[in-house]
């Protein structure tokens, strides 16, 4: 983030604060669908459409300390993934999944391969750190199969940005940076950081009931009004719709407009490190993942769907070492605050959406980026593959944009 564009977002939240009604032009944005939140069906074609299809973050650099390091990955909904870093450095991937009978070949969360093999803890056909098929016991009953020369675990796309290790199932997505488009220009400053204090939660509703609470910060001054609802003015929010489904949130400090406020200028560092001090900096990582940022760090919250109306929600810190550690403590008890605050409301919410009358959510101008998921679902899913009811009126494309410099 550049200077021009810090201050252009300056401009743009000056822009919000003055708006009396929705922009020119701005759609009303017709309900969503309650059924869309419980639908069995509707729940299998996002996992087939649009999380397979999906980059989907598993985990850092750090996870993989060493050649042979390996991690089983186990949220996505499909068979266990099992992500190992090779004699060459590189992380790869591969379905846990033995190619003799199927069995899970590793059954430890992670660690470190012996000898730099994985052996299937069911009958002990050997792997090396590539997925190859290196040992067979009792080859002879085998040795009329030519097909197993040459096979081994079944590999999955995975590639690294910034430290960050995301897996796509499918063959035909872009590849990782350019699915995060202008997210992956923007947010690099976190290469180097190093996730601590993660929290797993299941919660009692559909992953988009989850993470649509926050995505937002109108709701801050009813459910925070002593953590968030006192750092933040939602007044002035800008959005940015960004290709694939990412989208940026920006929320000014309550002192934006302090007459005393002076903006701090570089300091020595980047604008962006200056305007992170002014604003929070949010990005959706389609579908997902939700990274709000501070100036030194951000919050890491990952959305897993487990069925139609449960979510695995994952949360962590990440931040630099430097941190103190009176400081870091301070912001993890600060942060699972919020937590409590926010996921307090969503089973009930989901059991809400549940009233005969209700037709689903209404989305006000500020939540728009509640709007751009629901219609990023649909284009991944295809609309053809949806009934009338179902769907979402795709009202949003003319408002993307492919760099973070647009505002
Ligand atoms: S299923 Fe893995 S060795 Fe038999
Ligand atoms: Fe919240």
């Amino acid at each position: 983030m550049d200077h021009e564009t810090v201050e252009k977002l300056r401009l743009a939240i000056e822009a919000e604060f003055g708006r009396n009604a929705p922009p020119d032009g701005f759609p009303n944005l017709p309900r969503i669908p309650a059924a869309r939140y419980m639908d069995e069906d509707f729940f299998e074609l996002e996992r087939a459409r649009v999380f397979d299809r999906s980059w989907l973050y598993v985990g850092t650099r750090w996870d993989f300390p060493e050649t042979g390091s390996f991690k089983v990955f186990d949220n996505m909904g499909r068979a266990q993934v099992l992500l190992v870093r090779g004699k060459d450095h590189q992380i790869r991937a591969f379905y846990n999944t033995c190619c003799h009978r199927g069995a899970t070949v590793i059954r430890d969360e992670c660690g470190t391969a012996k000898g730099g093999r994985f052996s299937c803890q069911f009958h002990a056909w050997t792997y090396d750190l590539e997925g190859r098929l290196v040992g067979i016991p009792d080859k002879r009953d085998f040795s009329n199969d030519p097909s197993l020369e040459d096979t081994g675990l079944h590999p999955i796309r995975c590639e690294e940005w910034c430290g960050f290790i995301f897996v796509n199932l499918s063959d035909d997505a872009p590849d990782l940076k350019t699915w995060l488009g202008p997210v992956a220009e923007d947010f690099a400053w976190v290469d180097g950081l190093r996730p601590s204090h993660r929290r797993e939660r299941l919660l009692a509703c559909n992953w988009r009931v989850c993470i649509e609470a926050f995505i937002e910060v109108y709701h801050i001054a009813t459910v925070h009004p002593e953590t968030v609802g006192q750092g933040l003015n939602h007044f002035g929010t800008v959005s940015n719709f960004y290709p694939h489904g990412h989208s940026r949130m920006i929320v000014p400090n309550p002192d934006w407009h302090d007459p005393d406020k002076v903006f701090p200028e570089n300091n020595g560092h980047d604008p962006a490190f200056g305007f992170r001090g002014e604003a929070s900096v949010s990005y959706n990582l389609f579908p997902n993942v939700l990274v709000p940022a501070g100036q030194t760090g951000f919050t890491l919250m990952e959305f897993w769907p487990v069925d139609a109306t449960h979510t695995r929600l994952v949360t962590s810190c990440v931040e630099p070492d430097t941190i103190p550690d009176e400081d870091r403590k301070a912001r993890q008890d600060f942060f699972d605050t919020i937590m409590d605050e926010d996921t307090w409301n969503m089973e009930h919410i989901q059991h809400s959406y549940q009233a005969p009358h209700f037709e689903g959510p209404k989305i006000g101008v500020h939540e728009k980026r509640i709007y751009y998921v629901e219609e990023s679902i649909d284009r991944m899913i295809g609309q053809e593959n949806l009934s009338p009811e179902m769907q979402v009126e795709l009202l949003l494309d003319k408002y993307i944009v492919d760099t973070p410099q647009a505002v």
